[in-house]
């Protein structure tokens, strides 16, 4: 089953910006070549749209697709007014379409890692494959097991004046899964109001990534670990997460 961000939605822009400069790090690194010529592109699981207003402003026809009704509400927010206008649609990302194709899809911040079942996999980077022109490409980053393993058993903490959340997850090795209970403490007046968000993710490992995008119609598909973006993470050790970038192969596919 999928859950949708409920809490994390409301609250995210507020508590969830450490990760911003790393991405901005493996946009240029790894994009840096190619955003020049990106006319169009689409923020799959853009959350609030953070990353769908940042390229807006650089003048791109962006999209941005997201699950969750509440993540959807506050990126339409953010990116009224912007010109040309982004459009933000509610959508799965494993059977998501876009009005027209797009020059670039990206998926930030392990959001494939989202999708409730390994096979899933297969569903979004054929979603993703139609969603982009002949020749466009497919950049996203991965959790992989060992950041399950090492990181996600840890516990976090992070408050506001009138938010507060913690975080403990681990990894469940029979179902292949990492998970996240997040509590949160909401003030009301001079009392804190306690709600519960749970999280799961799923993992591939390269082999698994490199084959479903090959299957899919991708071609010159390339990683870099995330460690060298990651600078200001103490957790992250190498092979913890992957940033990839495929591109969708300019032959005519058979299926299209
Ligand atoms: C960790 S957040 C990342 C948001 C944003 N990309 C960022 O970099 O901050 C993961 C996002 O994936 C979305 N999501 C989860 N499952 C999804 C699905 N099946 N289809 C589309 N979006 C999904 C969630 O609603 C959430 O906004």
């Amino acid at each position: 089953m999928v859950r949708p961000y409920k809490w994390l939605a409301e609250f995210y822009d507020q508590l969830v910006t450490f990760h911003l400069s790393w991405y901005q790090a493996g946009r240029q690194k790894i994009l840096g070549k190619i955003l020049p010529n990106v006319e169009s592109a689409c923020d799959l699981a853009c959350g609030t749209g953070t990353t769908t207003v940042l390229l807006a402003k650089e003048g791109m026809q962006m999209f941005g697709v997201d699950l969750s009704p509440a993540m959807c509400k506050i990126a339409r927010a953010k990116t009224r007014g912007l010109r040309p206008v982004p459009q933000i649609i509610r959508a799965d990302m494993r059977d998501f379409r876009l009005p027209q194709t797009v020059d670039l899809v990206l998926c930030e911040f392990d959001s494939l890692n989202h999708v409730p079942e390994k096979s899933d996999l297969a569903l979004v980077a054929g979603a993703v494959h139609r969603a982009l022109r002949p020749g466009g490409y497919f950049y996203f980053d991965v959790n992989n097991r060992s950041a399950f393993e090492k990181i996600w058993p840890g516990t976090w903490w992070s408050e506001k004046p009138e938010v507060a959340f913690v975080m403990h997850g681990g990894y469940d090795r029979e179902r292949d899964r990492g998970w996240t209970q997040v509590e949160w403490f909401l003030r009301e007046g001079r009392l804190w109001r306690r709600r519960k968000e749970r999280v799961e993710q799923v993992c591939w490992s390269a082999a698994e990534v490199r084959r479903t995008l090959k299957d899919a119609g991708f071609d010159q598909i390339r990683a870099w670990d995330a460690k060298p973006f990651f600078t200001t993470d103490p957790n992250i050790s190498p092979g913890c997460r992957t940033f990839y970038l495929a591109r969708k192969t300019r032959r005519a596919m058979s299926s299209e």
